[in-house]
């Protein structure tokens, strides 16, 4: 069976573009490969944060997924931290990752524009935890959105050099285990939310670190809440909705995630809604999210009312995730010339 790997950072609320972008396609790919997702607490901490928030976040984020369909009789889930392998192989990708390579990152540009000169050594070195995320399970398919592309082809590159390194016959002549180290990992993006936008500016992407609350719908928001947003999110002054009309990013996104929550097709929208006003098509859109979204928050009450449930599912996510990335782990040591502990 092929295998997937993802995962969430559980910083602030989890929005619908994670859900959209992201878990909603897990949910989907659970019955056909072998799924491990995981809660990337580690990734949390890149940036300053609050402790007794963080163990809340965390548990939170992996209650959602139950929530929004991640099935632990099918999927592995577990949390980042739980599973040491990460960190480590982290270290050893970056003793091979020529620091120019992550200098070109577009969201430690970002990133570390916005927090200026204190900014912490992982935020450079992010791409590497991520990349030991996926590389440890040897998995074919990453499902993200669009903004993590380019962390997946870092990941690429990062497995074919220690292949090219460590990996092969030349090594196995002076002692190495030879082969292949790393399976190299496709992504995986959605053709239809693959880049859920801001509400306040179709312009920008939803983000769990914009300041205002009104520019996305969290998952746990409340039919008022869902409701005052769309109410007030930025429209434009065009008659009807259209799709594709660079000149209305914001119609664009709205009629994206209506298809997305409602099920139908691009065709079946774009015909629904062609005569609409927004005054008309905004109720319809609320309506729709929270018809999608009850089930899922009626689901993550159940779910946390019985933590042992939760504790039990993150451990045994994390005993199997273990046994798979200790072996890539050893591996890699072996290859690397780490003399084996007895
Ligand atoms: P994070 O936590 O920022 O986002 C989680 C997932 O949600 C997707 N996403 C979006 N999709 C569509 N529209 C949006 N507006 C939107 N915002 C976020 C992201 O693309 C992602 O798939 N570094 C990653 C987490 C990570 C990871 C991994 C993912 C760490 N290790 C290993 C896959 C495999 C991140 O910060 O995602």
């Amino acid at each position: 069976k092929k295998r997937v790997v993802s995962g969430v950072q559980p910083t602030g609320a989890i929005h619908l573009g994670n859900y959209l972008g992201a878990i909603k396609n897990w949910v989907a790919l659970q019955d056909v490969y072998d799924t491990l997702f995981f809660v990337v607490d580690l990734h949390a901490i890149t940036l300053p944060h609050e402790p007794k928030e963080l163990i809340e976040a965390t548990k939170k984020s992996a209650a959602l997924y139950i929530a929004c369909g991640v099935d632990p009789s099918k999927a592995s889930i577990f949390v980042q931290s739980h599973v040491r392998a990460h960190a480590e192989l982290t270290w050893l990708l970056s003793c091979v990752t020529p620091i120019s390579w992550l200098n070109k990152m577009i969201q430690f540009k970002e990133k570390a524009r916005k927090s200026g000169e204190d900014v912490g050594t992982g935020l450079l070195t992010y791409p590497l935890l991520m990349a030991s995320d996926i590389l440890l399970y040897q998995c074919d398919l990453v499902p993200v959105g669009e903004d993590q592309r380019q962390h997946l082809e870092l990941t690429r590159d990062v497995a074919d050099r220690v292949n090219n390194i460590y990996g092969g016959k030349k090594w196995k002549k002076r002692g190495g285990p030879g082969g292949r180290i790393f399976k190299v990992p496709d992504a995986l993006i959605p053709p239809a939310g693959a880049r859920i936008m801001s509400l306040t500016d179709g312009t920008s992407k939803m983000s769990k670190s914009a300041p205002s609350d009104q520019s996305r719908i969290n998952l746990l928001d409340t039919r008022d809440e869902i409701v005052r947003k769309i109410t007030r999110c930025k429209t434009d002054s065009f008659t009807g909705m259209e799709f594709d009309n660079p000149d209305r990013p914001e119609c664009t996104n709205l009629l994206g995630i209506y298809q997305l929550v409602s099920g139908k097709t691009k065709e079946e929208v774009a015909e629904e809604v062609k005569d609409m006003n927004w005054g008309q098509f905004k109720p319809l859109l609320a309506d729709a999210l929270v018809e999608h979204l009850t089930p899922i928050q009626k689901r993550y009450g159940e779910v946390v009312a019985e933590p042992a449930y939760l504790d039990g599912i993150l451990k045994e996510g994390a005993e199997r995730a273990e046994v798979i990335a200790n072996a890539t782990l050893e591996n890699i040591q072996n290859a690397m010339g780490f003399l084996p502990r007895q």
